[in-house]
Protein backbone atom coordinates (compact mmCIF):
# COMPACT_ATOMS: atom_id res chain seq x y z
CA UNK A 1 0.00 0.00 0.00
CA UNK A 2 1.27 3.54 -1.01
CA UNK A 3 2.64 5.57 2.10
CA UNK A 4 4.15 9.30 1.92
CA UNK A 5 7.29 9.73 0.15
CA UNK A 6 9.00 10.19 3.72
CA UNK A 7 7.57 6.98 4.93
CA UNK A 8 8.66 5.41 1.89
CA UNK A 9 12.48 7.09 1.95
CA UNK A 10 13.11 6.75 6.04
CA UNK A 11 15.46 3.92 7.14
CA UNK A 12 16.16 3.29 10.46
CA UNK A 13 19.76 3.80 11.79
CA UNK A 14 22.24 0.71 11.17
CA UNK A 15 23.40 1.17 15.00
CA UNK A 16 19.78 0.80 16.12
CA UNK A 17 19.98 -2.47 14.08
CA UNK A 18 23.14 -3.63 15.45
CA UNK A 19 22.57 -2.83 18.48
CA UNK A 20 19.11 -4.95 18.42
CA UNK A 21 21.24 -7.72 17.00
CA UNK A 22 23.82 -7.83 20.15
CA UNK A 23 21.08 -7.53 22.60
CA UNK A 24 19.64 -10.84 20.97
CA UNK A 25 22.78 -12.52 21.21
CA UNK A 26 23.95 -11.73 24.58
CA UNK A 27 19.87 -12.93 25.29
CA UNK A 28 20.55 -16.04 23.70
CA UNK A 29 23.69 -16.15 25.88
CA UNK A 30 26.41 -15.34 23.90
CA UNK A 31 29.71 -12.81 25.10
CA UNK A 32 30.08 -10.15 23.68
CA UNK A 33 31.16 -6.66 24.54
CA UNK A 34 29.18 -4.00 23.31
CA UNK A 35 30.93 -1.39 22.32
CA UNK A 36 28.38 0.47 19.50
CA UNK A 37 25.93 2.30 21.98
CA UNK A 38 25.97 6.32 22.78
CA UNK A 39 24.02 4.71 25.62
CA UNK A 40 24.84 3.62 29.16
CA UNK A 41 24.77 0.20 30.75
CA UNK A 42 22.52 1.34 33.71
CA UNK A 43 23.61 -0.65 36.09
CA UNK A 44 27.38 0.14 36.11
CA UNK A 45 25.99 3.92 35.54
CA UNK A 46 23.35 5.05 37.02
CA UNK A 47 21.56 8.69 37.35
CA UNK A 48 22.48 10.51 40.28
CA UNK A 49 20.81 8.82 43.74
CA UNK A 50 19.53 12.08 44.03
CA UNK A 51 17.89 13.03 40.83
CA UNK A 52 16.16 9.63 41.50
CA UNK A 53 14.81 10.75 45.02
CA UNK A 54 13.52 14.22 43.73
CA UNK A 55 11.57 12.30 40.58
CA UNK A 56 10.01 10.29 43.24
CA UNK A 57 8.78 12.40 45.37
CA UNK A 58 7.47 14.60 42.21
CA UNK A 59 5.37 11.81 41.38
CA UNK A 60 3.81 11.41 45.18
CA UNK A 61 3.24 15.18 44.88
CA UNK A 62 1.21 14.44 41.86
CA UNK A 63 2.65 16.38 39.80
CA UNK A 64 1.94 14.37 37.23
CA UNK A 65 -0.32 16.77 34.17
CA UNK A 66 1.09 18.46 31.24
CA UNK A 67 4.52 20.33 31.91
CA UNK A 68 3.79 24.02 29.78
CA UNK A 69 5.21 24.83 26.34
CA UNK A 70 8.18 26.24 26.99
CA UNK A 71 9.44 23.84 30.50
CA UNK A 72 8.75 24.56 33.83
CA UNK A 73 10.15 27.70 34.55
CA UNK A 74 12.56 26.42 37.62
CA UNK A 75 14.23 24.09 35.30
CA UNK A 76 14.65 26.69 32.69
CA UNK A 77 15.98 29.21 35.82
CA UNK A 78 18.48 26.27 36.51
CA UNK A 79 19.78 26.03 33.16
CA UNK A 80 20.19 29.34 32.94
CA UNK A 81 22.17 29.30 36.11
CA UNK A 82 24.27 26.55 34.62
CA UNK A 83 25.18 28.07 31.76
CA UNK A 84 26.36 31.07 34.02
CA UNK A 85 28.39 29.27 36.55
CA UNK A 86 30.14 27.13 33.77
CA UNK A 87 30.24 29.52 30.53
CA UNK A 88 29.81 32.52 32.04
CA UNK A 89 26.63 33.52 28.98
CA UNK A 90 23.53 35.16 29.88
CA UNK A 91 21.06 33.54 28.49
CA UNK A 92 17.45 34.60 29.34
CA UNK A 93 14.34 32.55 30.06
CA UNK A 94 12.50 33.05 26.43
CA UNK A 95 15.33 31.71 25.20
CA UNK A 96 15.76 28.39 27.03
CA UNK A 97 12.96 25.40 25.58
CA UNK A 98 12.69 22.20 26.91
CA UNK A 99 11.23 19.06 25.12
CA UNK A 100 11.51 14.85 25.79
CA UNK A 101 15.25 14.62 25.03
CA UNK A 102 17.37 16.48 22.55
CA UNK A 103 16.33 14.74 19.70
CA UNK A 104 13.24 16.79 19.32
CA UNK A 105 14.42 19.80 20.11
CA UNK A 106 17.06 18.63 16.77
CA UNK A 107 14.23 17.65 14.86
CA UNK A 108 12.16 21.05 15.36
CA UNK A 109 15.23 23.32 14.75
CA UNK A 110 15.30 21.62 11.42
CA UNK A 111 11.67 22.31 10.93
CA UNK A 112 11.97 25.72 11.74
CA UNK A 113 15.02 26.68 9.50
CA UNK A 114 15.20 24.01 6.76
CA UNK A 115 12.69 23.98 3.60
CA UNK A 116 12.65 21.30 1.35
CA UNK A 117 15.91 21.66 -1.48
CA UNK A 118 17.52 23.84 1.50
CA UNK A 119 21.54 23.08 1.94
CA UNK A 120 22.27 21.76 5.03
CA UNK A 121 26.28 21.47 6.05
CA UNK A 122 27.57 19.11 8.18
CA UNK A 123 31.18 17.34 8.84
CA UNK A 124 31.42 13.18 8.73
CA UNK A 125 31.88 11.15 10.21
CA UNK A 126 28.87 12.91 11.67
CA UNK A 127 25.92 11.53 13.71
CA UNK A 128 22.40 11.30 12.28
CA UNK A 129 22.37 14.71 10.69
CA UNK A 130 22.10 12.24 7.35
CA UNK A 131 18.81 11.47 8.98
CA UNK A 132 17.50 14.95 9.99
CA UNK A 133 18.30 16.07 6.38
CA UNK A 134 16.19 13.68 4.75
CA UNK A 135 13.15 14.27 7.09
CA UNK A 136 13.42 17.57 5.70
CA UNK A 137 13.99 16.57 1.92
CA UNK A 138 16.91 19.04 2.06
CA UNK A 139 20.51 18.58 0.28
CA UNK A 140 23.61 16.98 2.30
CA UNK A 141 26.40 19.27 1.96
CA UNK A 142 29.20 16.80 3.25
CA UNK A 143 32.45 18.00 4.51
CA UNK A 144 35.28 15.70 4.72
CA UNK A 145 37.86 16.01 7.94
CA UNK A 146 40.68 14.10 8.95
CA UNK A 147 42.17 12.31 12.38
CA UNK A 148 45.10 16.04 11.96
CA UNK A 149 42.23 17.97 12.65
CA UNK A 150 40.23 15.49 15.74
CA UNK A 151 37.59 14.78 12.95
CA UNK A 152 36.54 18.27 12.39
CA UNK A 153 35.99 20.70 9.94
CA UNK A 154 38.25 23.98 9.80
CA UNK A 155 36.61 27.46 8.48
CA UNK A 156 38.74 27.20 5.39
CA UNK A 157 37.06 23.41 4.53
CA UNK A 158 33.86 24.91 4.88
CA UNK A 159 34.33 28.64 3.26
CA UNK A 160 33.77 27.53 -0.26
CA UNK A 161 30.44 25.52 0.70
CA UNK A 162 28.63 27.92 3.10
CA UNK A 163 27.28 30.54 0.45
CA UNK A 164 23.86 29.17 -0.07
CA UNK A 165 23.26 26.92 2.59
CA UNK A 166 20.84 27.71 5.51
CA UNK A 167 22.12 25.34 8.34
CA UNK A 168 25.75 24.37 9.26
CA UNK A 169 25.58 21.51 11.72
CA UNK A 170 28.50 20.81 14.26
CA UNK A 171 28.89 19.05 17.43
CA UNK A 172 31.44 19.46 19.97
CA UNK A 173 32.51 17.33 21.35
CA UNK A 174 31.89 14.68 19.12
CA UNK A 175 30.12 11.91 18.50
CA UNK A 176 31.29 9.74 17.06
CA UNK A 177 34.37 10.57 17.65
CA UNK A 178 35.18 11.68 21.45
CA UNK A 179 37.20 14.41 20.57
CA UNK A 180 36.24 17.97 20.78
CA UNK A 181 36.87 21.24 18.58
CA UNK A 182 39.83 23.37 19.19
CA UNK A 183 38.91 27.28 20.41
CA UNK A 184 41.05 28.72 17.78
CA UNK A 185 39.29 26.87 15.02
CA UNK A 186 35.96 27.40 16.72
CA UNK A 187 36.27 31.21 17.20
CA UNK A 188 37.50 31.04 12.79
CA UNK A 189 34.11 28.88 12.00
CA UNK A 190 32.04 31.40 14.07
CA UNK A 191 33.67 34.33 12.41
CA UNK A 192 33.06 32.82 8.70
CA UNK A 193 28.96 32.26 9.88
CA UNK A 194 28.91 36.12 11.02
CA UNK A 195 30.74 37.19 7.85
CA UNK A 196 28.77 35.44 5.71
CA UNK A 197 25.53 36.27 6.85
CA UNK A 198 26.77 40.28 6.86
CA UNK A 199 26.92 38.98 3.51
CA UNK A 200 23.77 38.31 3.01
CA UNK A 201 20.66 40.52 2.32
CA UNK A 202 17.44 40.58 4.75
CA UNK A 203 15.16 38.93 2.13
CA UNK A 204 17.64 35.87 2.46
CA UNK A 205 17.93 33.10 4.81
CA UNK A 206 21.06 33.75 7.02
CA UNK A 207 23.27 30.74 7.47
CA UNK A 208 21.95 29.24 11.03
CA UNK A 209 24.27 27.29 13.43
CA UNK A 210 23.41 24.25 15.26
CA UNK A 211 25.91 23.24 18.11
CA UNK A 212 25.02 19.83 19.58
CA UNK A 213 26.62 20.08 22.96
CA UNK A 214 25.16 17.40 24.62
CA UNK A 215 28.47 15.97 25.80
CA UNK A 216 29.88 19.40 27.25
CA UNK A 217 30.00 18.81 30.44
CA UNK A 218 32.10 14.74 29.71
CA UNK A 219 36.01 16.46 29.12
CA UNK A 220 38.94 15.14 30.17
CA UNK A 221 42.47 16.42 30.99
CA UNK A 222 43.60 19.29 29.04
CA UNK A 223 40.77 19.64 26.43
CA UNK A 224 38.65 22.33 27.35
CA UNK A 225 34.67 23.02 26.72
CA UNK A 226 34.27 26.52 25.08
CA UNK A 227 30.74 27.88 24.50
CA UNK A 228 30.67 29.85 21.08
CA UNK A 229 28.91 32.64 23.01
CA UNK A 230 31.77 32.86 25.64
CA UNK A 231 34.29 33.12 22.60
CA UNK A 232 32.43 34.71 19.63
CA UNK A 233 29.27 36.25 20.93
CA UNK A 234 28.61 38.13 17.20
CA UNK A 235 27.24 34.39 16.90
CA UNK A 236 23.81 34.51 19.09
CA UNK A 237 21.40 35.65 16.50
CA UNK A 238 22.43 32.54 14.11
CA UNK A 239 22.92 29.97 16.58
CA UNK A 240 21.06 27.23 18.86
CA UNK A 241 22.59 25.41 21.54
CA UNK A 242 21.22 21.65 21.97
CA UNK A 243 21.69 19.78 25.18
CA UNK A 244 20.11 17.96 27.96
CA UNK A 245 20.92 15.04 30.52
CA UNK A 246 20.90 12.27 28.97
CA UNK A 247 24.93 12.01 28.74
CA UNK A 248 26.07 14.41 30.94
CA UNK A 249 23.48 12.57 33.83
CA UNK A 250 23.81 9.53 32.30
CA UNK A 251 19.71 9.80 31.38
CA UNK A 252 19.08 8.66 28.30
CA UNK A 253 15.88 6.97 29.22
CA UNK A 254 14.85 10.11 31.56
CA UNK A 255 14.35 12.11 28.46
CA UNK A 256 15.11 15.87 29.60
CA UNK A 257 16.50 18.16 27.09
CA UNK A 258 17.10 21.79 26.56
CA UNK A 259 17.38 24.32 23.49
CA UNK A 260 19.00 27.96 23.87
CA UNK A 261 19.05 30.01 21.18
CA UNK A 262 17.11 33.69 19.92
CA UNK A 263 13.39 33.73 21.25
CA UNK A 264 12.34 34.08 17.86
CA UNK A 265 13.49 30.86 17.11
CA UNK A 266 12.65 29.07 20.32
CA UNK A 267 8.86 30.12 19.78
CA UNK A 268 8.18 28.08 16.39
CA UNK A 269 10.28 25.19 18.18
CA UNK A 270 7.88 25.17 20.87
CA UNK A 271 4.87 24.83 18.61
CA UNK A 272 6.13 22.28 16.78
CA UNK A 273 7.26 20.27 20.34
CA UNK A 274 3.74 21.06 21.17
CA UNK A 275 1.91 19.62 18.46
CA UNK A 276 3.85 16.16 18.33
CA UNK A 277 3.66 16.45 22.19
CA UNK A 278 7.61 16.24 22.83
CA UNK A 279 7.35 17.34 26.54
CA UNK A 280 9.72 16.42 28.78
CA UNK A 281 7.57 14.37 31.41
CA UNK A 282 6.62 17.16 34.29
CA UNK A 283 8.25 14.88 37.60
CA UNK A 284 11.14 14.71 35.58
CA UNK A 285 11.18 18.27 35.07
CA UNK A 286 10.77 19.55 38.06
CA UNK A 287 13.50 17.17 39.38
CA UNK A 288 16.45 18.00 37.00
CA UNK A 289 15.47 21.57 37.98
CA UNK A 290 15.80 21.16 41.38
CA UNK A 291 18.56 18.70 40.87
CA UNK A 292 21.02 21.33 38.89
CA UNK A 293 19.70 24.03 41.54
CA UNK A 294 21.91 22.15 44.14
CA UNK A 295 24.86 22.28 42.94
CA UNK A 296 27.35 20.76 44.92
CA UNK A 297 25.85 16.66 44.58
CA UNK A 298 25.68 18.11 40.14
CA UNK A 299 29.35 18.60 40.46
CA UNK A 300 30.04 15.98 42.59
CA UNK A 301 28.47 13.40 40.27
CA UNK A 302 30.05 14.63 37.16
CA UNK A 303 33.47 14.36 38.86
CA UNK A 304 33.20 10.79 39.44
CA UNK A 305 31.44 10.39 36.56
CA UNK A 306 34.14 12.02 34.47
CA UNK A 307 36.57 9.82 36.42
CA UNK A 308 34.95 6.36 35.39
CA UNK A 309 35.03 7.63 31.87
CA UNK A 310 38.35 8.50 31.99
CA UNK A 311 39.63 5.69 33.58
CA UNK A 312 37.69 3.28 30.84
CA UNK A 313 38.79 5.32 27.95
CA UNK A 314 42.53 5.82 28.98
CA UNK A 315 42.62 2.37 29.55
CA UNK A 316 41.73 1.46 25.83
CA UNK A 317 44.09 4.21 24.44
CA UNK A 318 46.75 2.94 26.28
CA UNK A 319 45.59 -1.01 24.96
CA UNK A 320 45.55 0.44 21.74
CA UNK A 321 48.95 2.08 21.80
CA UNK A 322 50.84 -0.92 23.50
CA UNK A 323 49.06 -3.07 20.07
CA UNK A 324 50.86 -0.71 17.88
CA UNK A 325 53.98 -0.15 19.53
CA UNK A 326 54.07 -4.26 19.04
CA UNK A 327 53.75 -3.35 15.30
CA UNK A 328 50.04 -4.20 14.70
CA UNK A 329 48.42 -1.43 12.41
CA UNK A 330 46.38 0.52 14.58
CA UNK A 331 45.89 3.39 16.09
CA UNK A 332 43.82 5.94 18.07
CA UNK A 333 43.07 9.37 19.16
CA UNK A 334 43.67 10.04 22.93
CA UNK A 335 40.25 10.68 25.09
CA UNK A 336 39.69 14.09 24.60
CA UNK A 337 35.77 14.30 25.71
CA UNK A 338 32.30 12.51 25.53
CA UNK A 339 31.90 8.33 25.94
CA UNK A 340 34.20 7.58 22.70
CA UNK A 341 37.27 6.61 21.05
CA UNK A 342 38.14 6.97 17.74
CA UNK A 343 40.27 3.86 17.37
CA UNK A 344 41.49 2.68 13.28
CA UNK A 345 42.38 -0.90 12.68
CA UNK A 346 43.74 -1.33 9.31
CA UNK A 347 42.64 -4.94 8.94
CA UNK A 348 41.30 -5.13 5.29
CA UNK A 349 43.30 -7.58 3.43
CA UNK A 350 43.89 -10.04 5.84
CA UNK A 351 42.44 -13.71 6.18
CA UNK A 352 40.49 -14.69 9.58
CA UNK A 353 41.48 -19.18 10.26
CA UNK A 354 38.69 -20.15 8.26
CA UNK A 355 39.61 -18.40 5.30
CA UNK A 356 37.44 -15.31 5.10
CA UNK A 357 39.25 -12.34 3.61
CA UNK A 358 38.54 -9.15 5.29
CA UNK A 359 38.06 -6.79 2.54
CA UNK A 360 35.84 -4.28 3.83
CA UNK A 361 34.87 -2.36 7.25
CA UNK A 362 31.69 -3.93 7.26
CA UNK A 363 33.66 -7.67 7.06
CA UNK A 364 35.57 -6.24 10.06
CA UNK A 365 32.86 -5.34 11.89
CA UNK A 366 31.11 -8.97 11.63
CA UNK A 367 34.68 -10.53 12.03
CA UNK A 368 34.90 -8.61 15.55
CA UNK A 369 31.42 -9.03 16.37
CA UNK A 370 30.92 -13.05 15.40
CA UNK A 371 34.35 -14.41 15.53
CA UNK A 372 35.76 -12.67 18.69
CA UNK A 373 32.59 -11.43 20.07
CA UNK A 374 33.48 -6.97 20.28
CA UNK A 375 30.89 -4.65 18.35
CA UNK A 376 32.59 -1.70 17.38
CA UNK A 377 31.11 1.02 14.53
CA UNK A 378 32.57 2.09 11.62
CA UNK A 379 33.16 5.79 10.98
CA UNK A 380 31.35 5.05 7.31
CA UNK A 381 28.24 4.37 9.38
CA UNK A 382 28.71 7.79 10.08
CA UNK A 383 28.83 8.94 6.35
CA UNK A 384 33.15 8.66 6.28
CA UNK A 385 33.43 6.36 3.61
CA UNK A 386 37.01 7.57 3.46
CA UNK A 387 38.03 6.97 6.77
CA UNK A 388 36.57 3.46 6.29
CA UNK A 389 39.36 2.29 8.42
CA UNK A 390 38.48 4.26 11.67
CA UNK A 391 36.10 3.26 14.54
CA UNK A 392 34.01 3.96 17.46
CA UNK A 393 34.27 2.09 20.42
CA UNK A 394 31.52 3.99 23.14
CA UNK A 395 32.94 2.72 27.13
CA UNK A 396 28.75 3.52 28.19
CA UNK A 397 28.52 -0.17 28.83
CA UNK A 398 31.96 -1.45 30.11
CA UNK A 399 33.71 -1.75 33.47
CA UNK A 400 37.21 -0.63 34.08
CA UNK A 401 37.96 -4.72 34.41
CA UNK A 402 36.25 -5.41 31.43
CA UNK A 403 39.17 -2.99 29.54
CA UNK A 404 41.92 -5.31 29.91
CA UNK A 405 40.02 -8.50 28.92
CA UNK A 406 38.58 -6.74 25.79
CA UNK A 407 41.92 -5.69 24.62
CA UNK A 408 43.46 -9.24 25.23
CA UNK A 409 40.47 -10.38 23.53
CA UNK A 410 41.30 -8.23 20.49
CA UNK A 411 45.36 -8.87 20.75
CA UNK A 412 44.34 -12.67 20.68
CA UNK A 413 42.32 -12.08 17.72
CA UNK A 414 44.76 -9.67 15.37
CA UNK A 415 47.25 -12.33 16.09
CA UNK A 416 44.87 -15.18 14.36
CA UNK A 417 44.43 -12.86 10.95
CA UNK A 418 47.34 -13.58 8.26
C1 LIG B 1 25.52 14.16 19.59
C2 LIG B 1 24.22 13.67 20.10
N1 LIG B 1 23.18 14.51 20.16
C3 LIG B 1 21.98 14.13 20.61
C4 LIG B 1 21.78 12.83 21.03
C5 LIG B 1 20.41 12.43 21.48
O1 LIG B 1 20.21 12.71 22.80
P1 LIG B 1 18.80 12.45 23.52
O2 LIG B 1 18.88 11.07 24.08
O3 LIG B 1 18.80 13.49 24.60
O4 LIG B 1 17.71 12.62 22.56
C6 LIG B 1 22.82 11.91 20.98
C7 LIG B 1 22.58 10.52 21.35
O5 LIG B 1 23.31 9.61 21.10
C8 LIG B 1 24.07 12.34 20.51
O6 LIG B 1 25.11 11.51 20.47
Amino acid sequence: MKLSKSAESITTSPILIIAAEINKKIQQGEKVFNLTVGDFNSQIYPIPDRLTELTIDAYKQHETNYPGAFGIDQLRQAIIDLLKDYCDIDVAMSEVQVASGSRPLIYSFYKTIVDPGDKVIFPVPSWNNDYYTEMHSAEAVIVETSPETNFFPTAESLRPVIQDAVLLSLCSPQNPTGTILDKQQLIDICDLVVEENKRRSVDEKPLYVMFDQVYWLLTFGNSNFHHPLAVCPDIKPYAVFIDGISKSLAGTGVRVGWATGPASIMAPMRAFIAHIGAWAPKPEQIATGLFLAEKAPVNQFLTDFRAQLQGRLDGFYQGFMALKEKGYDVDAIAPQAAIYLSIRLNLKGKKTVDGKLLKTDEDVHQYLLNDVGIGVLPFSWFGADSHADWYRISVGTSTQVQVDEIMNLLELSLQKLN
